[in-house]
């Protein structure tokens, strides 16, 4: 299946196919976790971040058409408060649309990311998961820190959970 799919860095000129990705993978593949309320405060996340899709960090999947099938990347900064620290990069934004997933797409896009933060001495990543997406970051080696409480606009709570993964031990086979 993955012979079907390339991936390549992002640029600006992926902002909107990236954004009707968000906009249709995070409602549909969190409904089962969040309420409407949380799902609707989602809206700022389903935008394209440029800042992220200009950092050669951040990675598209295409299928053979061409099409922009699933996305994600990492920094250094910490989401939110833009902190660095040494040694630490954070996993952003990661998506498959949902007629693509369970195909290996997202596992495709932590790999780049894995081998990009190795190459430049990074020995962990940190990950703020959606409740959802729990199984697939353990798949991938990370372990649940504790749970958080991810910032949203209107004060609605949205429960998450903090994740660790060294960078460089390997993903295991599912
Ligand atoms: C989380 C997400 C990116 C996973 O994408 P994906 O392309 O389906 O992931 P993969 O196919 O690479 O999955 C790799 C392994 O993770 C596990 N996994 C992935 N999604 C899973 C799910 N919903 N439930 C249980 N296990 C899951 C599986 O073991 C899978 O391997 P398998 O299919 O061979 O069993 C996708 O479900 C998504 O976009 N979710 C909504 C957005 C989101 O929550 N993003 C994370 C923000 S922190």
């Amino acid at each position: 299946m993955k012979d079907h799919f390339s991936i390549r860095v992002a640029s600006s000129d992926d902002a909107e196919e990236v954004t009707a990705l968000l906009q249709v993978a995070y409602p549909r593949l969190m409904a089962a976790s969040y309420t409407p309320e949380q799902l609707r405060a989602l809206e700022i996340m389903t935008q394209a971040n440029l800042k992220l899709l200009q950092s050669g960090r951040f990675y598209v999947v295409q299928n053979e058409q061409g099409r922009v099938v699933a996305c994600g990347g990492w920094t250094c900064e910490r989401p939110g408060n833009g902190g660095v620290e040494k040694g630490l990069a954070h996993i952003r934004q990661f998506a498959t649309h949902p007629d693509f997933t369970r195909q290996g797409l997202g596992r495709m896009v932590f790999e780049q990311c894995q081998n990009a933060a190795s190459a430049i001495g990074i020995a962990e990543f940190e990950c703020y998961s959606s409740l959802n997406a729990e199984l697939f970051y353990r798949l991938l080696g990370f372990v649940a820190v504790k749970p958080i409480d991810v910032p949203m606009p209107n004060k609605v709570s949205f429960p998450g959970l903090l994740m660790r993964r060294p960078v460089g031990s390997r993903v295991a086979e599912s």
